[in-house]
């Protein structure tokens, strides 16, 4: 990746972050989109919307979960798509600050999150769905588009300015407007004074007419024009030349809470997060507070499993590098920092050696992180063996072994490309070592 500026380098660093997505929406427990998705009267939505009154809300008790898991920064829901604000908003009374809660969550929530040493983001949808403008699109109703514009940008700003320094604005719902519908570069602009340092997601606006797709050192990615970081949902995959965060549901499908929910179990979720890691990138996981406002406890238990593996085991994610420098996939994934190469084991098979083939750098030490034992090793070719490791798995999620190196591991010329990739002719030697005949000896006419 080109240089990232300084005041992202946090972002980069931190790896792990915990997405809550909390609105008066909890109360049905069927996600965040029930006032769409289950096509609810507007007015009774409204009306029940108005009366919440959360009893258990505790923003410090948020924050020391995430910060215990290991997170290094948050976002949490301002607004999401039915519009109904969660900080006293000059610009409406739909807000939990004016009605029943008479609190503003989002002040709370920055201050507790400041405190606990996070880094603070803030979630904004575009998108209101209370709105009939926002349906008809600027071309239908250009007066009502103008005004519900106005609306976002006032929010906006008011949201940069109250709460002081702000870390991440992650936008969404832009769809099925564009850049241009949206007023995006002039509300990136007004961000970028407001709030210099902040780092903005890609998420502003279909791209504007003839603005095609970019062609990255990593693959193919949608404009770059508006966004400093990608945000892939649901799904792993490195964005081009930019940085940028997964974000990932802790349970199925759904980001707001939803009743009768079933979640994914700690290892998978720490494998999204190895996962990201290993292709360069962060994990935002999410969580859907209860309507009263505590975190469900199937989520804390999770939090506290990886917490406790991030404490033995954090330096092979935080500010790691993309790390698949060669073939590991039998046993788990890899990641990268400096002259270490740190395995991460998903498959522990309770042989007393492991060998890892490829590595073309010379290995100066081995540790099982997980144990904080030395582990003797033999360096050959193409093999790097290491001895001693213990029948049982040592911890219930991955073990972890940091190879450090004499210089950046790098892969032999032939375990650079993975199996479907590269010149195939590289692996042509290999095979020939045993003859060129379909019969068991390879000799056979
Ligand atoms: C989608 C959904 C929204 C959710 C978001 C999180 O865009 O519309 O409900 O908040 O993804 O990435």
């Amino acid at each position: 990746m080109s240089q990232i500026p300084d005041r992202w380098q946090w972002f980069n660093e931190a790896r792990f972050g915990l997405f809550i997505h909390w609105g008066a929406y909890a109360l049905w427990g069927h996600g965040e989109q029930t006032l769409f998705r289950d096509h609810r009267d507007q007015q009774a939505y409204a009306a029940r919307a108005c009366a919440w009154k959360p009893t258990a809300f505790d923003a410090r008790a948020w924050a020391a979960t995430a910060a215990d898991a290991g997170m290094r920064y948050a976002v949490l829901t301002t607004r999401h798509h039915d519009g109904f604000c969660l900080w006293d908003s000059a610009y409406t009374d739909y807000t939990t600050a004016r009605q029943a809660a008479r609190r503003d969550f989002v002040g709370d929530y920055v201050e507790a999150f400041r405190t606990a040493g996070l880094r603070v983001g803030l979630y904004y949808s575009l998108a209101d769905w209370r709105i009939p403008a926002y349906w008809e699109g600027p071309a239908r109703d250009p007066a009502g588009w103008a005004a519900f514009r106005d609306y976002v940008h006032h929010q906006v700003r008011e949201l940069l300015t109250n709460y002081g320094k702000i870390d991440v604005i992650w936008f969404d719902g832009a769809w099925p407007h564009s850049q241009e519908d949206w007023r995006s570069a002039e509300l990136v602009q007004m961000i970028r004074e407001l709030q210099p340092d902040i780092l903005i997601n890609n998420r502003l606006g279909l791209p504007a007419a003839g603005d095609a797709p970019i062609q990255g050192d990593l693959g193919v990615g949608h404009s770059r024009l508006l966004g400093d970081f990608g945000t892939p949902e649901h799904q792993i995959v490195a964005e081009p030349d930019r940085l940028w965060e997964s974000c990932q549901v802790s349970t199925w499908r759904l980001w707001g809470y939803t009743t009768g929910e079933r979640w994914r179990p700690a290892d998978l979720l720490l494998d999204m997060l190895v996962e990201s890691a290993s292709k360069g990138g962060n994990l935002l996981l999410n969580v859907g507070p209860q309507p009263n406002g505590q975190l469900p406890p199937e989520f804390v238990a999770r939090a506290r499993e990886i917490g406790d593996w991030m404490r033995l085991h954090g330096e092979a994610i935080y500010g790691s590098e993309p790390g698949e420098v060669c073939e590991f996939i039998t046993y788990g994934r890899q990641t990268r920092k400096g002259n270490n190469l740190y395995l991460i084991i998903r498959f522990w098979d309770g042989q007393p050696t492991l060998t890892l083939a490829g590595l073309a750098t010379k290995v100066l030490r081995a540790t099982l992180l997980t144990t904080g034992r030395e582990l003797a090793f033999e360096q050959s070719d193409d093999y790097v063996t290491l001895r001693g490791l213990p029948a049982d798995r040592p911890t219930d999620l991955f073990p972890v072994i940091r190879l450090e190196c004499a210089a950046p591991p790098q892969a032999r010329p032939w375990a650079v490309d993975r199996l479907w990739q590269g010149d195939p002719r590289r692996m042509a030697a290999w095979a020939a070592a045993r003859g060129s005949s379909v019969w068991a000896d390879g000799k056979r006419r």
